[in-house]
């Protein structure tokens, strides 16, 4: 969004708002489909659309915003497209970033960096450090990223630590096993969206999500405003979250 773009008002009060909010970013290939467009621009429409949604979520006090950027299954698509992705996440780390900084904007990322391509990693690698010490809304990319990927490496990390001794199989409990996951220090989600009217959850934050509201969505991606984040923070504001107890 440019910054004459105005904010859309949050709909609740601060301590009905969500901490956390995760959005399974979708439909970007059909959005293009229907513009007669080729599914490249679908995701170039994302990322105005992921502009829009992180200055949303700043300015409302929104404390984490993650993001499905591009999930460990999605290296499977035809070389073209991920290489557009990948150029599409190099320009907005690089165009962005600086603006991002004064918005007091932190950015972390989760997944399997390491397969990202030299130039992509670079600016992703620059604005983590840049924003290292900013306190205001944790931006959470989720790249090369996939829930069981991140569990099986938790789990290797916590096996090892047994085997070395430094480790009972009796002090393994929830915390730890967070603790050791990519999001290790973030609070869980408290909404997640997925958008294009899907229902699947495709493997992302399989363990965090456990107690958060599920909110879907019929807009493509592309098309998501500052309203329909509105529109779903407000029924997340009208559930009673029970966590297994009676509410
Ligand atoms: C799903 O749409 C979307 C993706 C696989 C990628 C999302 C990426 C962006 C919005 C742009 C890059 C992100 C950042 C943070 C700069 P789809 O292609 O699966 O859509 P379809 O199901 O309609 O084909």
């Amino acid at each position: 969004m440019s910054n004459e773009d105005p904010i859309y008002p949050c709909p609740v009060d601060e301590d009905a708002l969500p901490k956390h909010i995760a959005i399974i970013m979708d439909g970007n290939g059909r959005w293009a489909k229907e513009h007669n467009l080729r599914r490249t621009k679908g995701h170039e429409a994302g990322v105005e659309t992921v502009r829009t949604i992180v200055e949303h979520c700043s300015s409302w006090g929104v404390e984490v915003l993650s993001l499905y950027a591009f999930s460990s299954e999605n290296w499977n698509r035809p070389a073209i497209e991920v290489n557009a992705l990948m150029m599409l996440l190099k320009t907005f780390l690089r165009k962005e970033r600086d603006q991002l900084h004064q918005k007091n904007v932190k950015i972390v990322a989760i997944g399997d960096i390491e397969r990202l391509p030299s130039a992509a990693r670079k600016e992703l690698e620059l604005s983590i450090e840049k924003t290292e010490k900013n306190t205001g809304l944790i931006l959470q990319l989720a790249l090369s990223y996939g829930s069981r990927d991140e569990i099986v490496r938790a789990t290797k990390k916590i096996a090892q630590m047994c085997v070395d001794g430094n480790l009972r199989i009796d002090d393994i409990d929830e915390e730890l096993i967070s603790n050791n996951l990519d999001t290790a220090g973030i609070p869980d989600p408290d909404l997640l969206i997925r958008t294009a009217s899907e229902m699947r959850i495709s493997n992302f934050m399989l363990w965090q999500i456990s107690y958060a509201e599920y909110y879907s969505t019929k807009y493509y991606w592309p098309e998501f405003t500052g309203q329909c984040l509105a529109e779903a923070v407000e029924e997340f504001s009208s559930r009673l979250r029970k966590y297994g107890g009676l509410g």
